[in-house]
Order: structure tokens, then sequence, then C-alpha cells
């Protein structure tokens, strides 16, 4: 007899899983996870059809304003894609394994592709508000890995390897799209903090001397999730403001948001560009 405890992280998502499938029965290529401001993508693409996390029951629903809270289901260039048009963050109080829940269900739609995209904080002092960022690795370990608990061997191994979270094939995909549409695009690290508040100057000088260009609360966990379940994956950050101590105005999220709407129709363009080629 199995006396495992039964997983409920499992389940969970099999019940989403469960949920989705009686909506639609669209199967996704690749997902996209489309950060704050950025999410008005989805009001470019070929819809089939969209859920609203409420409708799932169980499923993470995000209190952020400015994160609508849906998936969409359609076509770029004929490629079958699940957009994630709002995701939901550490700091908001869900627990990791509710917040890369999403994901997790994406790759069980079948997509095995993943994009994941945010507003970050620039670090390197190279960069600028309005540049896009081609995360090249990641820095994880200021917040809880997705992974504690029962490793969940349905989907992955206990100690999956991330010596390449952010896949090589899709960056060359990405930096020869972005030159071919002449966007600018930088490269560099993403460091993830939990939040809300924003860094402090001493923390942003610490993740320059770990070697981090971006900082921004989502993203890395996320990539994390979908490593563990053999997904590719890669990550474009929008750089929307410099982070605390590189710039002589205090954040804040509003700003944040505006700039990134400033970057959202170059930002589509490359996506759009770069989906039929992955
Ligand atoms: N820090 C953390 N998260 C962010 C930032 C920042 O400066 N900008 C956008 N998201």
């Amino acid at each position: 007899m199995n006396d495992r405890p039964v997983n409920v992280v499992m389940q969970k998502l099999n019940a989403c899983l469960q949920a989705v499938r009686q909506k639609t029965d669209f199967v996704p290529e690749t997902a996209v996870v489309l950060g704050s401001g950025l999410g008005d993508f989805a009001e470019h693409i070929e819809v089939s059809t969209a859920i609203s996390y409420a409708e799932i029951p169980g499923f993470p629903v995000s209190t952020v304003a400015g994160h609508r809270g849906r998936f969409v289901f359609g076509f770029i260039h004929q490629v079958p894609v699940v957009l994630m048009q709002g995701r939901v963050h550490y700091y908001e109080g869900y627990q990791m394994t509710d917040v890369v829940l999403p994901v997790r269900l994406m790759g069980l739609m079948g997509a095995r592709k993943l994009i994941l995209t945010n507003a970050a904080g620039g670090v390197n002092p190279d960069f600028h508000p309005g540049d896009f960022m081609l995360i090249s690795d990641h820095i994880s370990t200021a917040v809880p890995s997705p992974l504690i608990g029962q490793n969940l061997d349905a989907l992955g191994p206990r100690f999956p390897d991330m010596s390449t979270v952010y896949s090589q094939r899709m960056r060359v995909i990405i930096r020869q799209e972005a030159e071919r549409t002449g966007i600018p695009l930088r490269e560099g690290v993403y460091v993830q903090f939990t939040g809300p508040a924003y860094e402090t100057p001493a923390e942003i000088r610490m993740c320059r001397m770990w070697g981090g260009d971006a900082v921004g609360m989502s993203t890395a966990c996320e990539a994390v999730a979908a490593r563990h379940m053999g997904m590719e994956v890669c990550g474009i950050s929008c750089i929307t403001n410099m982070a605390a101590g590189l710039s002589v105005t205090p954040l804040n999220h509003k700003e944040v948001e505006e700039n990134a709407s400033r970057c959202a129709a170059q930002f589509r363009d490359l996506i759009t560009a770069v989906i039929p080629q992955l």
C-alpha cells in the first residue's frame, strides 16, 4: 500500500487543470507571462477564448491594481499561445507553490516553451528606463524556492539542474529578432527580491556586487518551477526605472506602470516577431 501523503500541491494543480479543460481543449505551444503594464499585448492577438482566474477554483487571484487576471488563448502567426494577463506575486501573501501554480498549469496544458516578462529596476548603471533586457540568468536566493516541500515527482526531479535556466537557443532567436526589428536589447542577470517595498540603495549596491543587472519582484521563481518540469524558458525585462540609489527621484508603482506602458508597443513588436521563430 502506498502511504505517502496525498500531495496537496499536485491535487490543486490537477483540479485547476480539470477546471480549465471543462472550458477549453486549447493546447498552447508557447506560454507568455505578461508583466506590469505589458498586459495590453493580449488585446492584439487573434483570441480564441479567455478564462478569468476567478473561474478556476483554488487559483490564486492577483490583488495588484493594474494586473488583470485571466488566461487568454489564441494565435500569433498561427502559433497557439496562452497569455497570462496578470500574475501573482509572493508579496501578496501567497505560498510560493501558489505563486508558480499558473506557470505549472500552463505547462500541464501542453506549453513546452515559456516567455516570462516583467517590469524591473535597472541596477546596471549603463541601463536607462525604457531599455529591454534579455535575461541571461537570475539570482533567486532572496526568495524561497518554489520547489521546497515534497517533490512533485510527476513534474520533475528533486534536485533539478539550473545551469541553463534561460535557453541559449531562444536567446539567439530573441537577439536576432530584436536586431531585425530595430529594437535595442540589453542582456543581463535578473535578481528577484520579495518586495513589496522597493529596495534600499544598500540592497541595490549588494545586487550589483552579486552580479545583478536588474531587480524585480517576480519571474525567477516561475523560471525555476518551469525548468523543474522541463519547459524551455526565456525572459525579457522592461527597465521601467533606475533602481534605488541610482536616481534622485523616489520610486513609485504608478511611474513603473506608466513607463512599462510606454514600452508596450515595442514590446509587442518584439514578442510578435519572436514567437513564430521559437
Ligand atoms: N525594484 C523592484 N521591482 C521593480 C522595480 C524596482 O526598482 N521596478 C519595477 N519593478
